[in-house]
């Protein structure tokens, strides 16, 4: 079970499903994928050669060609491509075109992928799933103080209308859009350290491989 283990892991932004996932994929001996990436780095590139980012067409073409080490680029964190990976991130052939990519990931050895769709659409027979959320005060709390510690200035107002506009369009596009599978573990991370958060989700991940073996 181990070497093929698939732990997915969604939810809403800013509630702790990166550190989550990197600590799993090193205490599981897994491979981790953020797949937000994936669409920051279409974003990105799309930005960088001065096209729009809701143009659907240009978008598809950008994400098949897309190299995956573009997603170890350090300017994909900021605001300006937050705001445009959401948009790609709604257009129905963007996410056709990175499916193969984040299925064959996980292929040879399984992985850790966290995202908005990894339990609903991109590994639906996943045999552990986490959800990860917190409340929208926490998140933007931590979002602020992330942004200040990388010298980026904010309001944290205006990071709390940011992520809960975010929020929304991930949330109601038609395709792949954030919610919680039916059989994912529910992890609200508001209030927890990233300590915290780990041990309880490695109770609920043992448990649930437990129920299965
Ligand atoms: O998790 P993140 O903030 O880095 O994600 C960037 C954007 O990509 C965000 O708007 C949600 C979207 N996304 C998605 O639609 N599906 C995924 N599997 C991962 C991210």
């Amino acid at each position: 079970m181990k070497s093929k283990l698939i732990i997915a892991i969604d939810g809403p932004a800013a509630a702790g499903k990166g550190t989550l996932a990197r600590r799993l994929a090193h205490h599981f001996g897994l491979p981790h994928l953020d797949t937000g990436l994936l669409y920051r780095a279409v974003a990105r590139r799309m930005l960088d050669e001065g096209a729009d980012p809701a143009d659907g067409a240009a978008a598809e073409a950008t994400a098949r060609a897309l190299d995956p080490a573009e997603t170890e680029r350090n300017d994909l964190r900021t605001p300006e491509v937050d705001r445009a990976a959401s948009l790609v991130a709604a257009e129905p052939r963007v996410r056709a075109a990175l499916r193969a990519f984040q299925r064959e990931f996980a292929a040879a050895r399984g992985a850790v992928m966290d995202g908005r769709d990894i339990g609903t659409v991109i590994f639906p027979a996943a045999p552990v799933k986490l959800f990860v959320t917190a409340r929208p005060e926490a998140r933007a709390e931590r979002r602020f103080r992330e942004l200040a510690g990388r010298g980026i200035p904010a309001d944290e107002e205006a990071v709390a209308a940011e992520i809960a506009e975010r929020d929304a369009q991930d949330a109601n596009r038609p395709v792949g859009p954030l919610r919680r599978a039916e059989d994912a573990l529910l992890i609200d991370t508001t209030g927890l350290d990233p300590d915290q958060v780990f041990t309880a989700a490695l109770e609920k991940i043992a448990a649930r491989i437990a129920s299965h073996a």
